[in-house]
């Protein structure tokens, strides 16, 4: 992770590190090339980072799945999500890409494979030793083990760089992930793999280390002493709609909570760093994981969407085998970390499906000022948005303009579409993938990071999966802001919502009457 600024302007640094890492040559392979995540993501991402000049000059990107699929039909699909391509950019990224149809249980498919990647190679004159692969795996958790066993057997390269990238599902709870671990160990060493989280990638989330360590206003007041409780939440305006049957097996709390909610929680409550790089990042994330208790269903709201405005119910969906199930797609859980920094601060993760909007945040609200002149004022917060339309703002108490004394709640905001001209904020993927270019692992969980993960919601999980008599799980309209109960469930940890005559992003003066 690059640490300050500098001269050199950071994009053309980011293309020679790449440069040297790979010395102008590597094959991605993408495997499950025809799945959604491929077209979608992994592909416009590669595109983007071609037409910015990122890949080395003799890249190739091979496609492999099951499906028998033309050469053009590939290339249509796998090319029709990029946004706003050039022609001509997109002409020659095209000729980059090709597709091998293949098994995932069958040697011969991947000895196959393995003599297509050497016969591009031969066509480019890559040198032995620069015969580089990368395996980027956008696949189903019950075929990822064996690809990778197949892989190690038949397409390793034994005459340059390995990398493999690998996606979540990591598994459905402590032992399951620890079984993965131990299986892709065998294969690969922790260094040539990638696991990502593509919250990782995301601007803001990028951003936190900055806020916290380059800034000392921040960092002296980030403890039990001033800040009173953080709520992360994830809000998603739609239901599970057609991916029930996969949603179902998982829950809210596997599909986003232990993965995307717990990361941007490591990075806002761990200790500094020693240093930018990877692993002293990794070692603090690691740290402040393991100081928190196994979330506990005293400290849990669960619930599930019924349909309302039109819309269905989750037990609607028609990819849903049980229609009984008991599965939330809303949960608010309350994480305790016992460490000096931050005991008895209430970490409160939220997050649903259905909801009345779209928004990921972390809201970090302060203490009460102790002994305060102006009686009443609201606590101030910090709210980190993450998406949609990526801003930053702390809620603070002013002066009302004008011949009154009396207090009025404002903010300070950074709203980065305002504040920043050209701004381009790059897809989370796009800057994963050119991190595994970089070899910088920093934005990547490492082992002992997901199993400290999964050790904190494993005893919960279970008693869901089991059905536990006594877990409860709230019923919620579709387009609503959760369960009826969810503002006292916060409440109950020291939340205070008053804000009042607060409005974003722009207030009247005169509204604010009733201040001391
Ligand atoms: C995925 C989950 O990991 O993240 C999805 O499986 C969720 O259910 C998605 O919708 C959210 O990602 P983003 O980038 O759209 O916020």
């Amino acid at each position: 992770m690059s640490s300050s600024a500098n001269n050199k302007d950071p994009n053309q640094a980011m293309r020679e590190q790449v440069c040297q890492e790979f010395h102008g040559s590597v094959t991605i392979v993408v495997l499950g090339a025809s799945g959604d995540l491929a077209k979608k993501k992994t592909y416009p991402a590669l595109y983007n980072l071609y037409r910015d000049g990122f890949l080395p000059e003799k890249t190739r990107i091979v496609g492999y799945a099951r499906s028998k699929l033309s050469h053009e039909d590939f290339i249509q699909r796998v090319t029709g999500y990029i946004k706003s391509p050039s022609s001509d950019k997109l002409s020659e990224f095209k000729n980059m890409l090709s597709y091998h149809q293949g098994l995932y249980d069958q040697d011969e498919s991947f000895q196959a494979l393995d003599k297509h990647i050497k016969e591009l190679e031969e066509q480019r004159d890559i040198e032995p030793g620069s015969r580089h692969r990368i395996f980027y795996m956008a696949l189903p958790p019950s075929v990822f083990i064996p690809v990778a066993q197949h892989l190690r057997r038949n397409a390793y390269a034994k005459e340059g760089i390995n990398r493999v990238v690998v996606e979540k599902p990591f598994g459905r709870d402590l032992a399951s992930y620890q079984e993965m671990s131990k299986e892709l160990g065998s294969l690969f060493t922790e260094k040539e793999i990638y696991r990502i989280d593509h919250y990782l990638g995301k601007e803001m989330v990028k951003n936190l280390m900055m806020v916290r360590f380059a800034n000392i206003f921040f960092s002296n007041s980030w403890d039990r002493k001033y800040i009173d409780s953080v709520q992360i939440t994830f809000k998603e305006p739609f239901g599970t709609e057609g991916r029930g049957g996969y949603f179902d097996e998982f829950g809210i709390i596997r599909d986003v909570m232990q993965n995307h909610l717990l990361q941007i929680l490591s990075l806002i409550a761990m200790e500094r760093p020693i240093s930018t790089e990877a692993e002293a990042i990794r070692d603090e994330k690691v740290k402040v994981l393991k100081c928190i208790t196994p979330v506990s269903l005293d400290n849990a709201l669960l619930g599930q969407y019924v349909a309302a405005n039109g819309k269905p119910g989750y037990l609607d969906d028609e990819t849903l085998k049980n229609k009984q199930s008991v599965t939330p797609t809303f949960a608010a859980l309350v994480l305790w970390i016992q460490n000096e920094r931050w005991e008895g601060v209430p970490f409160i993760l939220k997050a649903g499906k259905a909801l009345n909007e779209a928004k990921v945040e972390v809201r970090v609200q302060f203490r009460n000022v102790a002994g305060n002149l102006y009686r009443g004022t609201p606590r101030n917060e910090l709210v980190l948005r993450i998406q949609p339309d990526e801003a930053m703002y702390v809620k603070f108490n002013n002066k009302q303009p004008g011949l009154s004394y009396h207090t009025i709640q404002s903010d300070l905001d950074l709203t980065y579409q305002n504040r920043y001209t050209d701004l381009a904020i790059p897809e989370a993927y796009e800057s994963l993938l050119l991190d595994v270019l970089r070899n910088d692992h920093s934005n990547f969980v490492r082992d002992d990071e997901l199993a400290a993960a999964w050790k904190i919601f494993t005893p919960l999980l279970h008693q869901i999966d089991q059905g536990d008599p006594n877990i409860h799980i709230e019923h919620y309209d579709y387009g609503s802001r959760g369960p009826a109960v969810l503002d006292e469930f916060v409440k109950a940890y020291g939340y205070d919502r008053s804000t009042k005559n607060y409005s974003w992003p722009i207030q009247s003066v005169s509204a604010e009457k009733n201040r001391l």
